[in-house]
């Protein structure tokens, strides 16, 4: 059976990118095709400036939001990264896989590091080797597939070399996984500014549509979505971006291609109206199971436990198999 592995990072909250372009699928489609995984993965978060008690309140909120949105507890192995100390442990046999040149080249590490010196701060050495422990995330399972969205591509493109060069010195340890990204939707963009994509940490929220919220947001933010000059409906993500993004969140939602449905529309307005309704109805099931899993913390807590005792065991065989493959003594 194929194996999945797929994660997000508890540094926001969770957005309408998020859920079309990973998670949506992964409960989707992904949990009942593959033996899968899916991770809470809490040490990405310590990599960039942090407050404690948030990392700590939104992991507690993103593994409820795993559950809402519909990953079985008993059909996917459900987990918080840190519990499993055989992520850390890969990682650094990774680190001493990789070079430092590969791990500078990354798009997000350039883009992230360049954020946190204008913002006057120092940039921490995690957020450099972040590819490492990613890749050891996928490694550790065996992993086959990567349902991510179009910006992680490149941490999975790394994790395959590493993979490939791991298995060429030190014998076959690990399968080389391929990312699997959506067809539509795998880059969402901000409302407000088309260009750019719709990112959980961004500093406003009027261009981010969020999980949780309330429907007249929701529909507020869509409608007053920048849209282009010009006035007809077509999908050029070039020469119309915002249309476009528009046209493939309303397609993600309703099923379709964004091409097609954009001959339906004469007018901007139509559109942000129908994908505003599509994007309330898309969410409101998820909103519903929410609030109810938050009335019983001590069923995800348990969850979360279970998937964790599971997750170690499937990972400990092959990451000592790498400990002892690279040259390290077995313990006793
Ligand atoms: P993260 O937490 O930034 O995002 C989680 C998932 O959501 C997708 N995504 C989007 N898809 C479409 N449009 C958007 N605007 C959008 N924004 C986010 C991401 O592509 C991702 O699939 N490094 C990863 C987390 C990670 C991981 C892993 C993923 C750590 N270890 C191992 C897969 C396997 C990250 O920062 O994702």
């Amino acid at each position: 059976m194929t194996r999945v592995f797929s994660g997000i990072k508890p540094t926001g909250h969770l957005t309408l990118g998020n859920y079309l372009g990973a998670l949506r699928r992964w409960a989707e489609v992904d949990q009942h095709r593959s033996d899968a995984l899916f991770c809470v993965v809490d040490l990405h978060a310590l990599t960039v400036e942090h407050d404690p008690e948030r990392v700590r309140r939104l992991s507690r909120q993103l593994a409820t939001l795993f559950l809402a949105c519909g990953l079985d507890p008993d059909v996917s192995t459900v987990f918080v990264q840190s519990h499993v100390p055989e992520h850390t442990r890969l990682s650094y046999l990774l680190e001493c896989t990789a070079t430092d040149g590969e791990m500078r080249r990354m798009i997000q590490y350039k883009e992230k590091a360049a954020l946190e010196r204008a913002r006057g701060g120092s940039v921490r050495l995690s957020l450099l080797t972040y590819p490492a422990l990613m890749a050891a995330d996928i490694l550790a399972y065996g992993t086959d597939e990567v349902p991510v969205g179009d910006d992680q591509t490149q941490h999975v493109e790394l994790a395959r070399d590493l993979a490939v060069r791991f298995n060429q010195r030190y014998g076959e340890t690990f399968v080389v996984p391929r990312a699997n990204p959506p067809a539509v939707a795998a880059r969402v963009m901000n409302l407000q500014d088309p260009t750019s994509k719709m990112g959980k940490s961004e500093a406003s929220a009027a261009g981010v549509v969020h999980l949780l919220d309330e429907p007249d947001v929701v529909r507020s933010k869509i409608l007053r979505a920048v849209t282009d000059s010009g006035r007809e409906v077509v999908h050029d993500r070039e020469a119309k971006p915002g249309v476009s993004n528009l046209l493939e969140i309303l397609s993600s939602c309703t099923g379709g291609n964004p091409e097609a449905l954009a001959g339906v529309y004469e007018s901007y307005g139509a559109l942000k109206k129908d994908t505003a309704e599509a994007v309330v109805e898309l969410l409101e099931p998820v909103q519903a199971k929410h609030k109810e899993l938050c009335a019983d913390p001590g069923y995800v807590e348990e969850v979360l436990m279970r998937g964790a005792e599971r997750a170690r065991a499937m990972a400990r065989p092959r990451v000592d198999a790498a400990y002892e493959a690279i040259g390290l003594l077995p313990p006793g």
